[in-house]
C-alpha cells in the first residue's frame, strides 16, 4: 500500500513530499496576492464524495492547478492588509517537523517527553521579554503560560481565569446571575473575541464598552463605569495594538485606575500584536506597564512570521492556573502534563516548535531589528500620506498600522463622510476583485476628529509584518489606488 509511509516506499514518499514542498514554495513566492477569484456557484464541483482515490502525485498536480490559484497569499509582499506573513524559514521548518514528529502535548511522560520542555522554554522566553517574573520550574504550575491555538483561545482562557478569580468555584457551581460577571472593554476598537468568550463561558453578553479618546480608554469614563458597577466587574481588558489602529493603551494609567477602585478585578491585556515590541530594545519602552497586568495574550502567528496557528497566554502569577484546572484519569497526573492546564484543548500538536525554531534561528536581537524595520515602514507610509493631497491619515501610528482614506484633494476637502466612505469602499472592492494588492477595510469611529469626531468611517488600512516590503512598494500601493480611482471615475 503505497499511500502509507513505510521503509519500502521511502523514495516515493520523498518524491511526493518534495513535490508538495515545491508547490508551497512556489505559492509563497507568487507575484500577486491571489491569482483567481473562486465563484461560489461552482461549490458543488468540490463536494463530490471521493469514492475512488487519486494517486498522490496526480492529486498534488490537480491541487496545484485547480485549488492553489484561488488561495490568498499572506506571504506576498503585495498583501498589505495583515501582518501574518508566515514566511520565516525556520518557522516553516518547525511546522513541517511538528507534523512529522506527532508529539501530543497533553501528557509528558510517554506523549511528549522532550516537546513539553521545549514548550516551557518558549513560554519562559516570552515571559522574560515582557517583564514577568520567572520562578524555578518544578512542574507545569510554575511555568506561567500556556500555548493555545490563537488569540481568541488565549483571550477566552484569560476570561475564564478572570471569572474564577472573581467568583471561586464557578467551574463547579456554574454561573449564578450572569449580569454580575461584567467585562469592560474600550468602545469601537475591542476585538470580538472578548464578547464571544464571555458568552462561551456562561457569563452572557455583559460586556460594557467604555468611551475612548484617540483609541484609548477615556480614563474619566472608565472611572465612572468602574464605580457605577463596583463589585460586578470581573475583568478590564486593554489593548497593546487593537485590531484596527494598533494603538497602544496608557497601560499604567489603566492599571492604577482599576486597582485603586477594585484590587480583585482581573486586568487582561490583549497584546496579540504589540507584544512584538518587547523584542526591540528601542521599542520596548512603548509597552512599559504590561508586566503589571494579570494576563497577556500574544499571537506569534500574526507578528513573528510564524505559520498558523499559535498563540501564548501568559499570566503574572503562574499558580493562578490552578483556578481553571480540570483533571481526569485519562490525563496523567504528572508534574509536567500540559493537559491539566489547557482548557478547551485535548490532544495538542507541538505548535510551539515553530516559535522555538524561529527564535533559535533569528535570535532575539535580530527579531527586534525586524520589528523596528516593520514599524519604520509604517511610519514612512504615514509620512507619504501626510504629504500627499490625495490621502488623509486617520490614526496616530503606534506600531505597524496605517489607517487612511482617499479623499481626492485634502486641501479642498468637503467633509461629505458618506461620499468619502463610499469611494473608499469601492476602492476596496475593486482591489479585492483584481487580486494584485490587498489593504484591509472595516468600520471605525473617528476618535481623533480627523473628519468629524465620532463619525463612522470605512477607511483603508495598511498593516504588514512582511520584512520584504520596501519603500518602493509603498509608492506602488499609493499609485495603484490613484489609478483605481481614475478607472472607477472613467467607468462612471
Ligand atoms: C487584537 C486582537 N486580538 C485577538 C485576535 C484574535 O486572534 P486569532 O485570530 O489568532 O484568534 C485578533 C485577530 O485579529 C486581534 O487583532
Amino acid at each position: 500500500m503505497k499511500e502509507i509511509l513505510k521503509i519500502e516506499n521511502k523514495k516515493y514518499a520523498y518524491q511526493c513530499l518534495n513535490q508538495a514542498l515545491n508547490m508551497g514554495l512556489n505559492f509563497k513566492l507568487e507575484k500577486n496576492f491571489k491569482e483567481k477569484n473562486f465563484n461560489v456557484d461552482n461549490l458543488n464541483d468540490l463536494l463530490d464524495n471521493p469514492v475512488e482515490g487519486i494517486e498522490l502525485k496526480e492529486l498534488l498536480k490537480y491541487f496545484e492547478k485547480e485549488i492553489i490559484p484561488y488561495c490568498s497569499n499572506f506571504s506576498n509582499k503585495n498583501f498589505m492588509g495583515f501582518p501574518d506573513s508566515g514566511n520565516s524559514l525556520a518557522g516553516l521548518s518547525g511546522a513541517i517537523l511538528a507534523d512529522f514528529l506527532q508529539q501530543n502535548l497533553i501528557n509528558s511522560s510517554f506523549c511528549a517527553p522532550i516537546a513539553t520542555y521545549i514548550e516551557i522554554a518558549v513560554i519562559k522566553w516570552f515571559r522574560e521579554l515582557l517583564g514577568y517574573k520567572i520562578i524555578p520550574i518544578n512542574s507545569i504550575w510554575d511555568v506561567g503560560g500556556i500555548i493555545t491555538y490563537g488569540g481568541t483561545g488565549s483571550n477566552a482562557t484569560a476570561m475564564l481565569l478572570a471569572r474564577e478569580n472573581f467568583r471561586k468555584n464557578t467551574m463547579i457551581n456554574g454561573v449564578n446571575n450572569a449580569s454580575d460577571y461584567k467585562i469592560i472593554v474600550p468602545k469601537g476598537i475591542n476585538h470580538y473575541s472578548i464578547k464571544s468568550s464571555s458568552m462561551w463561558i456562561g457569563c452572557g453578553n455583559n460586556v460594557i464598552e467604555v468611551e475612548t479618546d484617540n483609541y484609548r480608554y477615556n480614563i474619566q469614563e472608565l472611572k465612572k463605569v468602574l464605580l457605577a458597577n463596583k463589585g460586578k466587574i470581573m475583568s478590564v481588558v486593554s489593548y497593546v495594538g487593537d485590531s484596527r489602529t494598533m494603538t497602544i493603551e496608557n497601560l499604567k494609567e489603566v492599571y492604577q485606575t482599576v486597582k485603586e477602585i477594585d484590587k480583585n478585578i482581573w486586568l487582561h491585556v490583549d497584546a496579540c500584536h504589540g507584544f512584538s515590541l518587547s523584542f526591540s530594545d528601542k521599542l520596548k519602552n512603548k509597552i512599559v506597564g504590561i508586566e503589571l497586568f494579570d494576563s497577556i495574550a500574544t499571537d506569534p502567528h500574526k507578528v513573528l512570521n510564524i505559520p498558523y496557528c499559535i498563540s501564548a497566554l501568559l499570566i503574572k502569577d503562574p499558580h493562578k492556573f490552578k483556578l481553571i484546572t480540570s483533571t481526569s484519569d485519562l490525563i496523567m497526573q504528572e508534574d509536567f502534563a500540559w493537559g491539566q492546564v489547557t482548557p478547551f484543548i485535548g490532544s495538542k500538536c507541538w505548535i510551539s516548535l515553530k516559535i522555538w525554531f524561529m527564535m533559535k534561528n533569528i535570535g532575539i536581537k535580530k527579531i527586534g531589528k525586524i520589528i523596528e524595520q516593520r514599524c519604520e515602514i509604517a511610519n514612512i507610509l504615514a509620512h507619504k500620506i501626510n504629504n500627499s493631497k490625495h490621502f488623509i491619515l486617520i490614526n496616530e501610528v503606534n506600531i505597524n498600522a496605517v489607517v487612511f482614506m482617499y479623499v481626492k484633494d485634502k486641501n479642498n476637502l468637503k467633509k461629505d463622510i458618506k461620499k468619502i466612505n463610499l469611494l473608499n469602499q469601492r476602492i476596496y472592492s475593486k482591489m479585492l476583485e483584481e487580486g494584485i494588492y490587498y489593504l484591509h477595510s472595516f468600520s471605525l469611529p473617528d476618535d481623533r476628529g480627523i473628519m468629524e469626531k465620532g463619525a463612522i468611517l470605512t477607511p483603508l488600512r495598511f498593516m504588514s509584518g512582511n520584512p520584504n516590503i520596501k519603500e518602493e512598494d509603498l509608492n506602488n500601493i499609493l499609485n495603484y489606488i490613484i489609478k483605481l480611482v481614475k478607472e472607477l471615475e472613467d467607468n462612471e
